[in-house]
């Protein structure tokens, strides 16, 4: 089983990446940490919490930063993922709690008494690795490998030139980048190919389960905000791709490309700047995602929902 660590911002596709990670047989989630992001840290936290809760999950949930490392908070996606940060499901009352610990410290923590076999999934602004990692230098050697949800090498979603999550804190994503970790990417080029339509709703909600009513209820509301924003045939769900890989690596395709975060506030402020056809003939830092086998990837899905079928 490999171990890992998610630090997200739920977030409906975060959500799905809750739950597909939660119960897989080649997965051991150890703990979650959160961050600021589609929402303010009070909500995504509480949207983590809720998920678990009602998934069953025994998984630690920690605080994280609750804000960018360098500058002000910019963005939101409140236009995307409601008020909440997960309009759509309707929760039981919240019992769970967060742990005291700061997720920044669980890191920290956990990764060092580690023998190097965790690996990191990064699906929101990367605040809480990138203060980790300042924290303490030593984890990035410690880290097996960082799967993230974050850039592009082709257009931005919330500026022309920016993906979400890098546009939330580009200087943490540089540092991140920069770390020298091993990194696989699923930028928005891949995350497209992952188009959750009214169709797959309908498939999932066979499963007829808890997990198919939070793949239903959170893609419902979804697919009306993401989808229809960018005239796509559906709604990508981003961060479920990191899970994907990592259950199954052979239904995506990765390209080994040089990565730089552009922190020069102008146009193209955290915009990742891909090197595609090694032009820069630097070394690559990043395996960057770039073809998905789009039925092989739902098939995924479905199996992960249809664990949660016994109870
Ligand atoms: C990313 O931004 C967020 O809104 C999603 O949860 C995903 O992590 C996509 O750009
Ligand atoms: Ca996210």
């Amino acid at each position: 089983r490999r171990k890992i660590i998610l630090d997200c911002d739920p977030g409906q596709d975060d959500a799905i990446a809750i739950l597909l990670a939660g119960r897989h047989p080649r997965l051991e989630l150890l703990g979650i940490t959160v961050v600021a992001g589609n929402q303010t840290l009070d909500k995504t936290l509480k949207n983590a919490l809720h998920v678990t809760q009602h998934l069953g999950l025994e998984v630690p949930v920690y605080a994280g930063a609750s804000r960018p490392l360098v500058r002000e908070t910019q963005a939101t996606a409140g236009e995307i993922h409601g008020e909440s940060g997960l309009d759509g499901p309707v929760f039981a009352p919240l019992a769970k709690k967060a742990e005291e610990q700061h997720g920044v410290w669980y890191l920290i923590e956990t990764l060092m008494a580690s023998q190097g076999d965790i690996t990191l999934v990064s699906c929101g602004p990367m605040t809480n690795i990138a203060l980790a990692m300042r924290l303490e230098p030593k984890i990035t050697s410690k880290i097996k490998e960082l799967v993230f949800m974050g850039g592009a090498y082709g257009l931005g979603n919330v500026t022309p030139a920016a993906e979400f999550n890098f546009y939330c804190d580009p200087e943490s994503a540089r540092i991140v980048l920069n770390s020298g970790c091993p990194m696989t990417m699923m930028g928005l080029d891949l995350t497209a190919q992952a188009l959750c339509t009214w169709e797959t709703v309908q498939r999932m909600k066979k499963a007829s389960n808890k997990a198919a009513e939070l793949f239903c209820d959170t893609m419902s509301f979804y697919l009306e905000r993401e989808g229809k924003q960018y005239g796509m045939q559906g709604g990508p769900l981003h961060d479920p791709a990191c899970i994907a890989y990592l259950i199954d690596p052979a239904c995506i395709k990765t390209k080994p490309m040089y990565v730089q975060v552009d922190t020069v506030q102008g146009m193209n402020y955290g915009r990742s700047v891909c090197d595609y056809y090694e032009v820069m003939k630097k070394k690559p830092n990043v395996n960057v995602a770039v073809t998905l086998d789009a039925p092989r990837f739902w098939d995924l899905v479905e199996n992960g929902i249809r664990l949660y079928d016994e109870e």
